[in-house]
C-alpha cells in the first residue's frame, strides 16, 4: 500500500481531553476545543492534528479531505466493562443481582457452548458497539474458550482494540457454565498465548466474582497473572449487598471482599472491578495503593437497584475510574444514555457531573483506567485513530434544544442528556470508517 492510500484527513470540529488528570477540577483547563480543526492519519496512527489553518500546508499533495462541517468529532468511547453474552438479556425484568444471575443470566450463557452460536452473537455484538461510538471494550465472554475465539474474531475482522477473556468459574453455577481450577488455568493460558498482542486484541483474566471461583481456582488465577504481568484482571466487586454477605461467608478468612482478589495477587495497574458501589475504607485505600481501577456501570447499578456509586469518593481516594455499560445488567451501549444515568446518580448524592468530565470518563480516563492512554483517549499525534463523528440535531428536540446551547460545554452537556445511537454519524477505527449511519 503506498502511503498516499493509507494517509487519511478529516476535517470538522473537533473536541477531545489534553491530557490525564488527578482532580476532577483539572480536567476543564485540559479542554482541546478546535472548531476548525485537521486530523492526519498515516496507517492508523494520528501524524498531524491541529487546526485546518495551520494544517492544510501538511497535507500530501491531491489527497481528498472528508469534511464534516457540522457535526461535533470526538475521540472514540471506551466501554469498560461488558459482557458479550448478555446482549439478548438486556432488559430482563423484576430481580436484583444474584436472583438475576439464577433466573436470567446463566440459561442465556449456557447457549454459548455452540461455537455458531457465538460467532452470530460476537458478530451481532461488535456491529452494536461500534454503531454506538464505542470503539475499545473491556469484555466478559462467558466460560466456554469459544466464545473468546468468536468475540476476537469479530473484532480483529474491524481491526479493534479489545480486551476479553474467558470467564472463570468453578462452582456456584450449573454444570455447564462451570470450569476447573486446572482448566481455567490451561485454558486461559491457551488463549493469553494465541491472543494477547495478536494485532490490536489484550487479553483479560476474568473469574466472573469471588463466589463463584473457589480458593483453587483464584490460587491459579493470581498464577496465571504472575506468569502473564502484562495481561488484564477484570471481575466484579462489592456491587450489591448480599453478595458481599455471601462473599464474607464463604471467605471468612479474608479481611473483605476485595482482600480476596488482593490475597490471590489479582488487584493492580491493570485489574478492573466492575461495580465498587458499597466499597468499605480500607478497600478504597487498597485500590489506591494497588492501582486499581473501577468500571462505574450506573445503568446497571439502577436497573438492578444495586446502589449509587461515589465517583466523588473515587476521585478523592485516587483511584482511576472507566465508565462501563455493563450489559445485559446494563440497558444501554450507548456511553452518552450511560452518561446520562451517571449524571443521575450524582445528582442523587449532591454532586455535579460535569459535560467535561463525562467526556473524560468516556474517552481519556476510561483509557487510563485500562492502562492504555499512551495510545488512546485523545488526538495527540501518535495515538491510534480512533474516533467518533457525532451528530447534534438527530431529533427536533435535540436541534430545538442545540440552537439554544450557550456555548461547547453546553452543547455537550445537552447532547449526553438527550443523545443515543441516532447521535453516531459515524465510527473509524484505526483511521477507517467502520460505520456510517444510513441517511
Ligand atoms: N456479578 C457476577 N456476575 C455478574 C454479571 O454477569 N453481571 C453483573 N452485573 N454482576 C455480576
Ligand atoms: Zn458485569
Amino acid at each position: 500500500m503506498s502511503s498516499i492510500i493509507a494517509t487519511t484527513a478529516i476535517r470538522g470540529r473537533f473536541l477531545d481531553i489534553k491530557n490525564t488528570v488527578a482532580q476532577a477540577r483539572e480536567i476543564h483547563d485540559q479542554v482541546r476545543y478546535i472548531e476548525d480543526g485537521l486530523l492526519i492519519i498515516k496507517n492508523g496512527i494520528i501524524q498531524w492534528f491541529g487546526s485546518w489553518q495551520e494544517g492544510q500546508q501538511q497535507l500530501p499533495e491531491g489527497l481528498h479531505v472528508t469534511h464534516y462541517p457540522e457535526q461535533l468529532i470526538i475521540p472514540g468511547m471506551i466501554d469498560t466493562h461488558i459482557h458479550f453474552p448478555q446482549t439478548e438479556m438486556v432488559g430482563a425484568y423484576g430481580e436484583q443481582l444474584l436472583e438475576w444471575l439464577n433466573t436470567y443470566t446463566f440459561p442465556t450463557e449456557i447457549q454459548f457452548q455452540d461455537p455458531a452460536y457465538s460467532q452470530k452473537m460476537a458478530q451481532f455484538f461488535i456491529q452494536e458497539l461500534l454503531k454506538n461510538g464505542t470503539t475499545t471494550a473491556l469484555v466478559f465472554c462467558t466460560v466456554h474458550p469459544a466464545s473468546v475465539e468468536a468475540l476476537f474474531e469479530a473484532a480483529t475482522a474491524q481491526n479493534m482494540r479489545l480486551i476479553a477473556g474467558k470467564v472463570l468459574m468453578d462452582r456456584h453455577a450449573p454444570e455447564a457454565l462451570t470450569d476447573t481450577a486446572e482448566s481455567a488455568y490451561s485454558d486461559s493460558k491457551a488463549l493469553i498465548e494465541k491472543w494477547h498482542g495478536k494485532g490490536r486484541n489484550l487479553y483479560a483474566i476474568t473469574p466472573r466474582f469471588a463466589p463463584t471461583s473457589t480458593p483453587e481456582q483464584l490460587e491459579k488465577a493470581g498464577q496465571l497473572k504472575a506468569e502473564y504481568p502484562d495481561v488484564y484482571v477484570h471481575t466484579h466487586l462489592s456491587e450489591n449487598k448480599n453478595e458481599i454477605a455471601w462473599v464474607k461467608e464463604l471467605f471468612p478468612e479474608r479481611e473483605g471482599y476485595l482482600d480476596v482478589y488482593h490475597h490471590y495477587g489479582l488487584t493492580g495497574a491493570k485489574s478492573v472491578f466492575a461495580h465498587c458501589v458499597h466499597l468499605e475504607e480500607g478497600e478504597w485505600d487498597c485500590m489506591h495503593q494497588t492501582d486499581s481501577a473501577i468500571a462505574f456501570c450506573p445503568t446497571s447499578n439502577l436497573f438492578l437497584g444495586s446502589g449509587l456509586f461515589p465517583l466523588k469518593k473515587a476521585w478523592d481516594k485516587g483511584v482511576k475510574v472507566g465508565l462501563g455499560t455493563d450489559i445485559g445488567a446494563g440497558t444501554s451501549f450507548n456511553q452518552l444514555q450511560t452518561l446520562n444515568e451517571a449524571y443521575k446518580v450524582q445528582q442523587l448524592q449532591g454532586e455535579k457531573l460535569s459535560a467535561f468530565e463525562s467526556l473524560y470518563h468516556a474517552t481519556l480516563g476510561g483509557a487510563k483506567a485500562l492502562s492504555l492512554d499512551d495510545r488512546l483517549g485523545n488526538f495527540n499525534v501518535g495515538k491510534e485513530a480512533d474516533f467518533v463523528v457525532l451528530d447534534l440535531n438527530a431529533t427536533a428536540l435535540q436541534q430545538l434544544r442545540q440552537s439554544r446551547a450557550k456555548n461547547i460545554e453546553d452543547t455537550f452537556f445537552a447532547l449526553t442528556m438527550l443523545g443515543d445511537d441516532r447521535n453516531i454519524a459515524a465510527t473509524y477505527v484505526y483511521g477507517q470508517a467502520v460505520y456510517v449511519k444510513a441517511q
